[in-house]
């Protein structure tokens, strides 16, 4: 096996980008880490959070990553620039798309549904300060949808309940785009699909982050050659029934890990 990219996140949400990633990289092998068992970090002071992305960092480090992708948002805003500076790979990380909602917008406002952790750090508000500029940009914290999802439980009563609470106000205020700044998010597309007026543009940046990937490892002379069989690795460290139920194919070999 060629070495993997390292690929992280607080649970099972990072895996849509993983996919992502394996859609646009075929040749690549990967290796993933559901840190489940800490999951949520968007509840977590930005010291835990940090220490926990060194803690998976470290893991994947170990296990020959050449290259890693910071697949959550939470993660990314409070760590990526430590990571930088203290490990020998290329980081790859999440943002909400700010940029796209703003250029996409007629309304002029967005909704950024994400953890407490993203919209509290302060790379979240340069971004939002940067691309944003004559743009209402409405937060709202996904309190709770995080357990939701790692309890497998997308299409539950309590999961609508949820997510009315927090859409409706961003309606109300005409939002035209709806950004979803969390990487367990885009699992709740076909339920945020029925539940919202057509004209809202749902935006994600799973697809971004894969050619993102695809250009650093070009960049660095990374890229498998085309004759490599990629093999996935996905690991967890809580439940590998539901982490299973979040990926499938011939070449995933998803087991648990204590981490
Ligand atoms: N999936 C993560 C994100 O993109 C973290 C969610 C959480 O654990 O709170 O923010």
């Amino acid at each position: 096996m060629q070495t993997p990219i390292g690929i992280f996140d607080s649970g099972v949400g990072g895996t849509s980008i993983w996919k992502e990633v394996v859609k646009m990289l075929p040749h690549e092998s990967t290796l993933y880490l559901a840190d489940s068992a800490n999951a949520p970090y968007g509840e977590k002071s930005k010291e835990e959070i940090l220490n926990l992305s060194i803690k998976n960092t470290e893991l994947l480090l170990e296990k020959g990553s050449k290259i890693i992708v910071v697949a959550c948002n939470t993660a990314t805003t409070n760590a990526i620039d430590y990571l930088r500076e203290n490990f020998p790979v290329p980081f790859i990380g999440i943002e909400p798309a700010i940029k796209p909602a703003a250029f996409h917008t007629r309304t002029k406002k967005v909704g950024v549904l994400a953890t407490k952790g993203t919209l509290s750090s302060s790379l979240f508000h340069n971004t939002s300060k940067l691309f944003a500029e004559g743009i209402t940009v409405l937060e709202q914290e996904g309190k709770g949808l995080v357990e939701l999802i790692e309890a497998n439980q997308v299409y539950s009563h309590k999961m609508q309940e949820l997510l009315t609470t927090f859409l409706q106000p961003m309606l109300d205020q005409q939002i035209d785009c709806l950004v979803l700044g969390c990487t367990h998010y885009p699992y709740l597309i076909p339920v945020l699909k029925e539940m919202l007026p057509e004209n809202i543009t749902i935006i994600d940046s799973g697809e971004a982050v894969a050619r993102q990937t695809k250009t650093i490892l070009e960049q660095n002379g990374l890229l498998a050659p085309k004759t490599n069989r990629p093999k996935h690795m996905l690991y967890t460290n809580k439940n590998v029934d539901i982490l299973k139920s979040f990926v499938d194919g011939p070449d995933c070999e998803v087991s648990y890990l204590d981490f």
